[in-house]
Formats: C-alpha cells, sequence, structure tokens
C-alpha cells in the first residue's frame, strides 16, 4: 500500500486521474496539490469508498513539501494545455518552469519516488527533472552506502534515473482503440497491444505496427498503414480541434495516466513482468539503453522504449524487436525533432536564460 501524490490535482487530467487513483486499491494514501482549489477536490473524493486517504494541499505554509513527504509516487499533470493552431512546443515557456519548481520540490521531499511526468512538452519536460534531479545529487549521483566488514568492503549503488517515466502511454491507448477501429470490433481495444515508441510529439510518436498483437487486416496498403500511423502522431491534435479552444485530451489521458501508475504500483508491490513503453533516460539500463542507441543510430539520453517495470521503476530496457523498413524510417525521422527538444529541456537547467 503506498502513497501517490498528484501534482496538478485540480486540473482537466488532474482530477478525473486523482478519482481512478483513489480507486486503486494499492493506494493507501493520496496526496493532491496545485495553486488553487485542492482542498475541494480532496473532500470530495475523500468521500468515495475505498481505502485510500485523501488530503489537498495549496502553495502557502511548505504546502508542496507537505503533500510530497513519504511520497512512493508521483504524479505530474501541471501545467497550461495546448489551444489550436500551437505546437507542444509552443507550452514549453510556460510549462517548464512549473515543471523546474516542482522538480525541485521531489529533489528535496521525495527524492526516492517514482515520478511520473504528463506536462507537456514531455520531450522536453522529462530532462528538464532529470537536471534538476541531478543539481540536487539525487538522479545520477551513484550515492553509494559503505558496509564494512572485517575484510571486504562493500559498496551499493542507488542509481535514481530508474525512476524518472515520461508518461506516453495514450500514444499506446490510441494506437489500441484505432487498431480495434480498424479490425471493427471495439471489444479488443483493451487486450490490443502495440508498442509506440520515439517520443510524444507528432513524428517522434513512432507505433510498431508490425509488432500488434492483432495483425492488421489482410489488403491493408502502405497508405493505410501511413494514415493510421499518422493518426496516432496526430492524436493529440484531434482532441484539441474538437475542444476548440477549451483544451486537450484530459479524460483519455487521465485513464491512460492511471493505467502507467497502476503498473508502477503493482511492480513496486513486487509484480513480475509488467511491461510498458515510456520516456526515460538510457542510462537506467546501461546494457539496454547501449544496445538502443546502436539500433538508432544516435546518442540520445532519452527515448520512449518498452519498460520492464520492478520494484526500483525501471528493472530492464527491451529492445525494439525487428523493425520493418517503414518503422526504420519513422524512426530516423523522429531524431532530430527528439534530439533538439531534449536539448532546450536540459539547457533551461543548465543555462536560464
Ligand atoms: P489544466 O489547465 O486543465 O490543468 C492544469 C492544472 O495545473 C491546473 O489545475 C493548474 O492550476 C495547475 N497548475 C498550474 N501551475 C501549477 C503549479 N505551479 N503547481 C501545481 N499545479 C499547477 O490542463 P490539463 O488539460 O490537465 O493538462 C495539463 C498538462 O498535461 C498540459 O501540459 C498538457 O499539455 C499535458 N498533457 C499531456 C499528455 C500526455 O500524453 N503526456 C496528454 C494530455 C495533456
Ligand atoms: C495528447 O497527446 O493528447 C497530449 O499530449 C495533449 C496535446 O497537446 O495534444
Amino acid at each position: 500500500m503506498y502513497k501517490a501524490v498528484v501534482l496538478g490535482a485540480a486540473g482537466g487530467i488532474g482530477q478525473p486521474l486523482a478519482l481512478l487513483l483513489k480507486s486503486n486499491p494499492l493506494v493507501k494514501e493520496l496526496a493532491l496539490f496545485d495553486i488553487v482549489n485542492t482542498p475541494g477536490v480532496a473532500a470530495d473524493l475523500s468521500h468515495i469508498a475505498t481505502p485510500a486517504k485523501v488530503s489537498g494541499y495549496l502553495p502557502p505554509d511548505d504546502g508542496l513539501k507537505k503533500a510530497l513527504t513519504g511520497a512512493d509516487i508521483v504524479v505530474i499533470p501541471a501545467g497550461v494545455p495546448r489551444k489550436p493552431g500551437m505546437t507542444r512546443d509552443d507550452l514549453f515557456k510556460i510549462n517548464a518552469g512549473i515543471v523546474r519548481d516542482l522538480a525541485t520540490g521531489i529533489a528535496t521531499a521525495a527524492p526516492k519516488a517514482a515520478v511520473l511526468v504528463i506536462s507537456n512538452p514531455v520531450n522536453s519536460t522529462v530532462p528538464i527533472v532529470a537536471e534538476v534531479l541531478k543539481k540536487h545529487g539525487v538522479f545520477d549521483a551513484k550515492k553509494c552506502v559503505v558496509i564494512k566488514r572485517p575484510t571486504l568492503l562493500w559498496l551499493f549503488f542507488d542509481f535514481f534515473p530508474k525512476r524518472l517515466f515520461g508518461v506516453t502511454t495514450l500514444d499506446v491507448v490510441r494506437a489500441s482503440t484505432f487498431v480495434s477501429e480498424v479490425l471493427g470490433d471495439l471489444s479488443l481495444a483493451s487486450s490490443v497491444t502495440i508498442p509506440v515508441v520515439g517520443g510524444h510529439s507528432g513524428v517522434t510518436i513512432v507505433p510498431l505496427f508490425s509488432q500488434s498483437s492483432h495483425p492488421l487486416p489482410a489488403g491493408f496498403s502502405p497508405s493505410d498503414l501511413q494514415a493510421l500511423t499518422t493518426r496516432v502522431q496526430f492524436g493529440g491534435d484531434e482532441v484539441v480541434k474538437a475542444k476548440d479552444g477549451a483544451g486537450s485530451a484530459t479524460l483519455s489521458m487521465a485513464y491512460a495516466g492511471a493505467e502507467f501508475a497502476g503498473k508502477v504500483l503493482r511492480a513496486l508491490n513486487g509484480e513480475k513482468g509488467i511491461i510498458s513503453p515510456s520516456f526515460v533516460h538510457l542510462s537506467c539500463d546501461k546494457a539496454g539503453g547501449d544496445s538502443l542507441k546502436k539500433v538508432i543510430g544516435k546518442e540520445l539520453d532519452f527515448f520512449s522504449v518498452p519498460v520492464e517495470l520492478g520494484p526500483e521503476g525501471v528493472a530492464k530496457l527491451h529492445s525494439l524487436g525487428n523493425l520493418t523498413e517503414f518503422e526504420q524510417s519513422l524512426i530516423q525521422a523522429a531524431l532530430p525533432d527528439l534530439e533538439s527538444n531534449i536539448e532546450k529541456g536540459v539547457s533551461f537547467i543548465e543555462s536560464p536564460k
């Protein structure tokens, strides 16, 4: 039974995500932080007959620190969403500072928590969190515990990169849904699995349909495959356009965020064999990260890959499997944006303007 914290809990994603976490039997405590409205959201959720004890915090009186203390898992949907005509990168100006400040709180109050970043642009906000954690010596500091025995000196290393995740699950959920639509049977949606790799914006989103658990129908043409790929890559725009200025995906994101958080919690709790794509630092599994870099032919620090989850966060990075020529070309097309998005996040902390 774990303590879960939502930062940005009064928002369009935050509220339904908090509702779903309140319903998760592995959550014993749920702390909600936002700059507005969390006391009301917490009071409302606290009447639901499930075990999690709910509390709401605002910035005054060290609210962030109080919310985060003792956290096992922190989910961050804080920040502004897109309006029609905007890219996710257009959100950087506002969201980078919000995420940096929340990450500073995590580094000091909950450095061992698993951190799940939803705030866009994910390709840049995840590197921002990593850089803040590094600055505080709780990311890749290889902290060691020294235990002296009469003749031996044991060193134990703690690798915190294992606990930072960019949440790309909505891309995975969309791919499953759209394939079940193509197959003409929505009842398949929850059982269709498709790895989606790369990053979380436009062409950096790379669905690997050749590895779908449910093959696409015979006669599915290359142009059909291109259209399906584009729909997953720009699924977020579909929702932004339909909401017509009222924001971006919130309910499907809350579903996806709760699904990924649920998997992280089950793995923390000792369940084995749980694999889900996530945007992670490739040093969290050196062997897996190095072989991925060989496949993509680039020295990137972050990439979304199928991650096997464990009690420490990342247990193992899985390979991208056998890629078709089309999928290889999608990955190559993703690299320039990914590289510049990551660099933008890193330099925001290293050399703020
Ligand atoms: P929203 O405006 O409805 O909610 C955001 C919440 O963040 C608000 O309640 C706001 O008060 C709060 N907030 C702002 N500054 C804060 C701070 N310093 N500390 C704590 N809380 C703060 O927006 P939303 O629709 O919930 O979207 C939130 C973010 O999630 C956006 O950046 C959006 O682009 C992103 N998003 C990501 C994915 C994904 O797949 N990763 C999917 C959908 C949306
Ligand atoms: C999504 O994929 O729906 C989110 O990243 C929100 C957006 O801006 O599209």
